[in-house]
């Protein structure tokens, strides 16, 4: 097989907004607990944080997360996770069958966002919670002081406010499974008035009513649908936005692909995920073009991508009942996944132009990239490789590109055998390229990367293996990327390469 694959330094998607590479931390399974916080945990700070678990965040070069939930959120009332540890409640948490015991909540998760060096996005709780819950919570975070709930705040140890800038207006609202589900039209109302409320709470929207203010505005998140099976999609979409278009800055997409032999779904539909979510990004971004154009808006909402990931059906979603962070949701991914995963992230890096928020779901032993041993050690995924390259390398612009891939057919229509991302920072003079080979054959691959100056092999990492289903593990990491020869660069722009059948190739080049 052969493609040739064409870019040019001169024609480009858009920017990188390096939020693109955010993760998510929900109450679920044992994300929080014996995740990210052990107190026991040998390499616990005073704080309890696992400093194993932060080190594999930062190579991960993660800057944002995401946080409390998820489902979780639909039924949490961020109070319960304030104050004395001794005199929080534990609680049921109805979206996973689990108890909370609430030893972790907002001020221990800002103290971990400093302790792990990204930045908080939180969210409020429009299932069980009101939109007075919404501003207290925002109130709580970056009112200065001379308040109950701003003092609250400093009386449990933080004097400065936190500034928190992102914030999810609810989660998966449209779904029925959700606490508290709402139509489009219910939430579309209620998330009006919580954007309206809680810039208020943040001090914004002082100067029209005749008062200075120096702060920094809010970047709200509206939910979008839950995916684009969801038979309200994507009305749901429309509907929220045309009530809440003005007030917000992100609509929310979610979006999980999985493998399972032994269902209805074939490998060749699993092996088109990143051409068919390519496809769903397309329908939002025309969805918020068609409100903006009803509302006469010169405003331009863009998308927060902030659950996205493979997720298959086999590890267990809802036992065992109201265990304090069971073991859910522990997806071991295969080499399989890694390579799904990263055509998804080339697909992120193709719509930078409109998805400038992204979250990996989740980021430590639920659906993750980072597994945990409780008092032990940890191990990478397959698919922390792909985000740790890509995320550290893939900045400044994504240039678009032309190939003439073969393609093969599946549930979705068609999708390419090679799925590329070519990236160029002008800063670092750097291009890098992400390709996928989904063909159970070679592909000789000819790219021709013009105008970006004589270009320098760098880097060139391979994740290849015979073994679909190989997996990591905490007795060894096998499925990791090697190595290989730099390749020439004839003319400072043309390369040849052999991408093996079934693999993911990273290159970075110089200028
Ligand atoms: O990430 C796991 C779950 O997936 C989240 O709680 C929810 O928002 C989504 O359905």
């Amino acid at each position: 097989m052969k493609t040739k694959i064409f870019a040019d330094a001169n024609l480009t998607i858009g920017t990188v907004d390096p939020h693109l590479y955010g993760s998510f931390i929900e109450h679920l399974g044992r994300a929080v607990y014996e995740g990210i916080y052990e107190p026991d945990h040998p390499t616990a700070n005073g704080d309890g944080f696992r400093g194993d678990v932060a080190a594999l965040i930062k190579e991960l070069n993660v800057p944002v997360v995401r946080y409390p939930g998820g489902n979780f959120l639909s039924g949490y009332d961020w109070t319960d996770g304030i104050g004395p540890k001794d005199k929080r409640p534990t609680r049921l948490d109805l979206a996973w069958f689990s108890t909370e015991s609430n030893q972790f909540g907002t001020d221990e998760f800002m103290k971990w966002c400093r302790f792990a060096g990204v930045e908080p996005m939180m969210a409020v709780n429009m299932g069980t919670g009101t939109i007075k819950d919404a501003a207290r919570l925002v109130e709580y975070c970056n009112h200065e002081g001379g308040t109950t709930i701003s003092e609250a705040r400093k009386a449990n140890g933080a004097q400065e406010p936190y500034g928190v800038r992102y914030w999810c207006i609810g989660n998966e609202m449209d779904g029925p499974w959700q606490i508290g589900h709402l139509t489009a039209e219910e939430y579309g109302r209620k998330a009006l008035e919580a954007a309206k409320v809680m810039r208020w709470a943040n001090g914004e929207l002082a100067e029209e009513n005749g008062r200075k203010w120096s702060g920094a505005p809010l970047k709200l998140v509206v939910s979008g649908s839950s995916n684009h099976e969801m038979k309200t999609f994507p009305e749901w979409d429309r509907v929220v936005l045309e009530h809440t278009y003005r007030h917000v800055d992100y609509l929310s997409m979610h979006r999980y692909y999985m493998y399972d032999e032994d269902r209805e779904h074939p490998l060749e539909d699993f092996l088109g995920s990143a051409d068919d979510m390519s496809e769903y990004i397309g329908t939002l971004k025309a969805t918020i073009e068609y409100v903006r154009a009803k509302l006469r808006s010169r405003k331009q909402v863009k998308i927060s991508f902030d659950e996205w990931n493979i997720w298959s059906v086999t590890a267990p979603r809802r036992e065992p009942l109201w265990k304090h962070a069971p073991h859910l949701l522990e997806d071991v991914y295969t080499f399989r996944d890694a390579l799904v995963f990263a055509g998804l992230m080339n697909t992120l890096l193709n719509h930078c132009d409109v998805v400038k928020l992204g979250c990996l779901a989740q980021l430590v032993n639920v659906i993750a990239p980072i597994m945990t041993e409780k008092g032990g050690g940890t191990f990478r995924q397959t698919t922390f490789y792909p985000f740790k390259a890509i995320s550290n390398a893939a900045r400044g612009e994504t240039a678009r590109t032309f190939s003439d891939s073969p393609v093969f057919g599946n549930m979705y229509g068609t999708a390419r055998c090679v799925n590329e991302a070519v990236n160029h920072d002008r800063a670092r003079r750097t291009v890098c390229v992400s390709l996928v080979n989904y063909a159970s054959c070679a592909c000789e691959t000819e790219l021709e990367l013009r105008s970006f100056g004589g270009l320098k092999a760098q880097s060139y990492l391979e994740m290849a293996n015979s073994d679909l289903s190989a997996v990591n593990g905490f007795d060894g990491e096998r499925v990791v990327p090697q190595n290989k020869e730099l390749p020439t660069v004839k003319d400072g722009s043309r390369v040849s390469l052999r991408l093996p059948p079934m693999s993911w190739s990273f290159l970075t080049f110089t200028y």
